[in-house]
């Protein structure tokens, strides 16, 4: 049985045969640290975590790279501002962006500072490799312009708002410097930039962004000054310690940079690997301009895709520290958490559904905590708990609690079936085009389906009939629904999936135990009919997901969930992955929940 089903295709690849499967190298920008996170910056890390492990189910070798970016004037200031020395203030506040993700259920396989020496060694190597390969590339001059502290970027007159030299995006007043610097010749990429758009559309996404791109570059580039002298707080330029690595630059390599020895830079960045850059709309620039440049003259080849995404807002406005309406995540999680009677991680869950699900990826959104309640009563309460309960619940009551077979298949099913199908593909090609809202959409319209299909079917009504046959068919169908239900979902909200290899099943593995997950209320009482074989697969398979193993078989293990003729282990599955309670409608009591939220924001 084990060698039918491996030669079979898998549920989420099915278009795609195992031999195309490769690499997938995923990147948020890396945060500047003058402040803690704050929601908007959750955003794209939570994105890239479930773009990860949409590709770990997809048995790709994947990697997840975050961190904070820690040198320029910015932070130089802020510490001097708090009394403190920028390393000591850099380290506290990069410790707090750590230790932020994995409360929000990300997993980031490496999480990369630019204050570490790794990264230091390899960003001089970078500069001195464009030196050498080409000489005319960097030289020394002088800068005379405006600087903009918070962008950390240079400006132009033109992009400047009038009267008072204020930065658009900031609303600050920028600063005029005049120093040596060295120089990157910008202006000797245009082409070649403007020739790789061309030839590579899928380069800078979504496709608005690309022309906003070309425009800026076929309207003439500048070269670039590339170092500082009036600061020390910054990477010493190879042999010229007088002055600094602007911070960009520095910043930039840091993709490169955090892949560290020849294995790793072969198999995530060299090759055949998919290296896609997650950034917001307001450093498009420095990603698909400066960065693109720097690579081609250091002979390095450039990603795949730089992704820009849209600002969450408040009431219409960005979310930002500055502007003090930015959100604090772990409040949030913390809020909705005790409101569904669960914890932190719990609510975190429902945030990362929130934001894969409600905001297209790629244009602004309102984030809004009634609307988050509102989508976990209707999508994850009325759709896919009902779903569950009413499956559940009749088969404790229809099947005794085991699988039943499935032996008279009607047009009902054939018309769920290929439904489904087409939502299946759907979803697949909205993950792979960095669509995660569409494929959310689609994995719910799954669930819509199934709801319809029970009233459709009634089993109810087919077990007072005596129509077993009838009866089976359509529980079983319902199961294997939800089957790929957990598989589909669980990029999105993964931690439920993870704790079934801690329940219910047969091999407990050593270590403490941990307390339980929400209870789904009544709780069925199964009993489940799975042989050992199909239990350790799946177990194995989920246990890899959770340790973030890179090895395939944990998703061909997946396939086996739904390849199995009788959906055994699923059963724990889901029990785990939708145990929250069925409605939060009597037991949420919205001015509480809101009160709590708004205290929750910074
Ligand atoms: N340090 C640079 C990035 C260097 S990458 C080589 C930086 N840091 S940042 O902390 O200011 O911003 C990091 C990211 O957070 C940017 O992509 C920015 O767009 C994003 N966001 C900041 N506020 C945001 C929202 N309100 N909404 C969505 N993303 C937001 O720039």
């Amino acid at each position: 049985m084990l060698a039918k089903a491996s030669s079979e295709r898998s549920v989420v690849c099915a278009n795609r045969p195992l031999a195309e499967m490769s690499r997938f190298y995923v990147t948020t920008p890396i945060y500047y640290v003058n402040d803690v996170p704050h929601l908007g910056t959750a955003y794209t890390t939570i994105i890239a975590d479930a773009l990860r492990r949409y590709h770990l189910l997809r048995g790709h070798s994947t990697r997840m790279l975050t961190g904070t970016d820690e040198h320029g004037l910015k932070l130089e200031r802020e510490a001097k501002k708090r009394g403190k020395a920028p390393a000591e203030f850099v380290t506290e506040m990069s410790d707090r962006f750590e230790a932020t993700w994995p409360k929000l259920e990300v997993q980031p396989d490496d999480f990369i500072r630019t204050t570490q020496p790794r990264h230091e060694k390899l960003a001089q190597w970078f500069w001195e490799e464009i030196a050498r390969r080409n000489p005319d590339d960097i030289y020394l001059g002088n800068y005379e312009g405006w600087y903009c502290v918070g962008c950390e970027d240079l400006k132009t007159e033109k992009e400047l708002e009038q009267p008072g030299n204020i930065c658009p995006l900031h609303k600050t007043p920028v600063e005029r410097i005049k120093e040596p610097s060295y120089f990157f010749r910008l202006s000797h990429y245009q082409d070649r930039l403007l020739d790789h758009y061309k030839q590579h559309p899928k380069f800078i996404r979504p496709e608005t962004r690309l022309n906003e791109v070309v425009s800026f570059v076929q309207s003439g580039l500048r070269d670039l000054s590339v170092s500082r002298t009036t600061f020390s707080w910054g990477i010493p330029v190879p042999g010229d310690p007088k002055h600094v690595m602007f911070v960009w630059f520095d910043a930039l390599t840091n993709y490169w940079t955090a892949l560290q020895g020849d294995e790793e830079h072969k198999k995530f960045w060299r090759g055949d690997s998919e290296i896609v850059h997650l950034v917001g709309k307001d450093i498009l620039r420095f990603h698909t301009v400066y960065w693109p440049a720097f690579l081609m003259s250091a002979g390095i080849k450039l990603p795949t895709t730089v992704f820009a995404h849209g600002f969450l807002t408040v009431n219409g406005q960005k979310m930002s520290k500055s502007l003090r309406n930015a959100v604090d995540p772990l409040g949030i999680a913390r809020a909705f958490g005790e409101a569904i009677g669960g914890n932190d991680a719990a609510g975190a869950e429902v945030l990362r559904y929130q934001l894969l699900r409600a905001i297209s990826f790629g244009q602004d959104g309102d984030f809004d905590f009634a609307a988050m309640i509102e989508r976990y009563n209707a999508d994850l309460g009325k759709n896919l708990g009902n779903l569950l309960a009413r499956t559940l619940g009749l088969c404790t009551k229809m099947t005794g609690g085991k699988v039943p077979p499935r032996t008279e298949i009607t047009q009902l099913e054939k018309d769920l079936d290929s439904a489904i199908q087409a939502d299946r593909r759907d979803a697949i090609a909205a993950w792979d085009a960095l669509e995660p809202h569409r494929a959310l959409e689609r994995t719910w319209a799954i669930a819509s389906a199934a709801n319809q299909y029970v009233d459709r079917a009634a089993p109810w009504a087919e077990d007072k009939k005596g129509n077993r046959a009838r009866v089976e068919t359509s529980l079983n169908t319902l199961l294997g629904v939800l089957a790929l239900l957990s598989v589909l979902i669980w990029p999105a909200r993964h931690t439920r999936c993870s704790r079934l290899s801690r329940r219910k099943w047969t091999r407990r593995r050593p270590g403490p135990r941990r307390r339980p997950g929400p209870r789904l209320r009544p709780r069925p009482r199964l009993r489940f009919s799975t042989n050992s074989s199909q239990s350790l697969i799946c177990e194995s398979a989920l246990c890899e997901a959770r340790n973030e193993s890179p090895k395939r078989t944990s998703f061909s293990s997946y396939r086996w969930i739904w390849a199995s003729p009788n959906c055994g282990p699923s059963l724990p599955a889901l029990l785990c992955l939708f145990s929250p309670r069925l409605s939060l409608a009597e037991e949420l009591s919205w001015s509480r929940t809101l009160r709590r939220a708004s205290s929750a924001r910074a």
